[in-house]
């Protein structure tokens, strides 16, 4: 029979602390309710012999031990692979994400939440188990993986190694984390509608080592760049200022010949104009919103021209109040103007051009007793 619940527990060079997980494990679960999988790239014999030696002696306990590889992430990308259970779990081997709190978590997602996942950061948590410096590097992190990408924006803790899915959230989704970062790989990819935060406090590690190196916050940044690449919601707006680039670059390249050819500058500057914003709807259209071109493109050009026009306008308006009303100077008031343009004239491409529905994920925080508080939600 499949157990209800897997936990994949990544090790490396972890001695005595996945005995002590297992006991936690067994003293809040029955025995036949979990499974719990370690996947391990230990290096030292020790670890390993103790291992194979829980392995043997519990039947809830599965090893999968690797040779040649290394790196967390894709060390819990195997767990998930072996895992038999309708829900997932995902926890650090060192005792500072606690045991217990798991029967919480399952607890929730009975209540039909798609993702658990325990934050330091909610009414409750605490972040203690880590030294300033470590609270620093995590807090830069998480800023960044929430600036870049927009379904992480909406979770409060998550370069968190611990949480639990339902099996459907990674079934038949190719995961390829670069690192550390498992959880922004899942909420990325993954396939989900509901997220539910519970407090927890992270607790000291009361043995070994932490592996965290600078290689790590390389790595990070890797798996961020990859990330927003193969995810549409979140490489569109690079992608849209890109377009806006080649746009600028169009309009003085054929400025200039029309100038030089002897024609009126008003008239150069209408043409090059316009055949810069002919170029950038064909790229956006294209590239940008390429997976959703529904219907005569005309349609969308027209709508993109009222946009432009219209974003024009703001861009006046806004320049000539800051010039004339409280004296800045001209080019700096237009840049504001251009940036304020630019915001609008995506959001409204966005939404009413090229028609994108808002994907909605709920973030909902527990508040420890059975009232959830439906805090933030994500579109995309
Ligand atoms: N299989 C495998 N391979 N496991 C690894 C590897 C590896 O290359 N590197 C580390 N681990 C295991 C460790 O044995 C431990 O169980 C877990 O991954 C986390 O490693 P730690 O070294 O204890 O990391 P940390 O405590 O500094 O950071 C943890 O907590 C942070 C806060 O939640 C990690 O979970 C971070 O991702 C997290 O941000
Ligand atoms: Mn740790």
């Amino acid at each position: 029979m499949s157990a209800i619940i897997s936990i994949v527990v990544p090790t490396y060079n972890e001695k005595e602390n996945p005995r002590r997980v297992y006991e936690a494990l067994s003293a809040a679960f029955n025995s036949h309710d979990f499974e719990l999988i370690f996947v391990d790239d230990s290096k030292d014999k020790e670890s390993i012999a103790i291992l194979n030696g829980i392995q043997e002696e519990f039947e809830e306990v599965r090893v999968l031990h690797r040779e040649n590889e290394k790196g967390l992430g894709t060390a819990v990308v195997r767990g998930f692979e072996m895992a038999q259970g309708d829900m997932i779990a995902v926890m650090d081997a060192d005792l500072q994400h606690p045991p217990e709190l798991l029967v919480e978590m399952v607890e929730q997602m009975k209540l039909g939440y798609d993702i658990v996942i325990p934050s330091r950061f909610v009414p409750g948590g605490d972040d203690g188990g880590l030294s300033p410096f470590r609270k620093f590097v995590s807090w830069t992190a998480r800023v960044m993986g929430q600036f870049a990408l927009k379904r992480v924006r909406a979770v409060s803790d998550p370069t968190s190694g611990f949480f639990l899915v339902k099996r459907k959230v990674i079934e038949g989704i190719e995961l390829r984390p670069i690192g550390w970062k498992i959880l922004i790989e899942v909420l990325v990819r993954g396939n989900y509608a509901t997220v539910i935060e519970v407090p927890y406090a992270f607790q000291p590690r009361i043995a070994g080592s932490s592996n965290m190196s600078m290689k790590e916050q390389w790595n990070y940044i890797k798996h961020l760049v990859r990330l927003i690449s193969d995810s549409p919601e979140d490489r569109r707006m690079y992608l849209f200022a890109l377009v806006g680039v080649s746009g600028v670059l169009i309009n003085l390249l054929i400025y200039a010949m029309f100038v030089h050819l002897h024609m009126a500058i008003w008239l150069a500057g209408f043409t090059s104009g316009t055949i810069a914003m002919i170029s950038n709807f064909y790229f956006n259209d294209r590239l940008t919103w390429n997976d959703s071109r529904q219907g005569f493109w005309l349609n969308r050009f027209i709508k993109y021209v009222l946009t432009s026009l219209i974003g024009i306008a703001i861009n006046t308006v806004i320049l000539s109040a800051l010039v004339y009303g409280v004296h800045f100077h001209y080019l700096f008031a237009n840049i504001i103007g251009i940036c304020v343009a630019m915001v609008w004239n995506f959001i409204v491409n966005n939404f009413w051009t090229w028609n994108m529905e808002k994907k909605k994920i709920e973030v909902t925080i527990s508040l420890g007793n059975s009232e959830n508080k439906n805090l933030e939600t994500s579109k995309g």
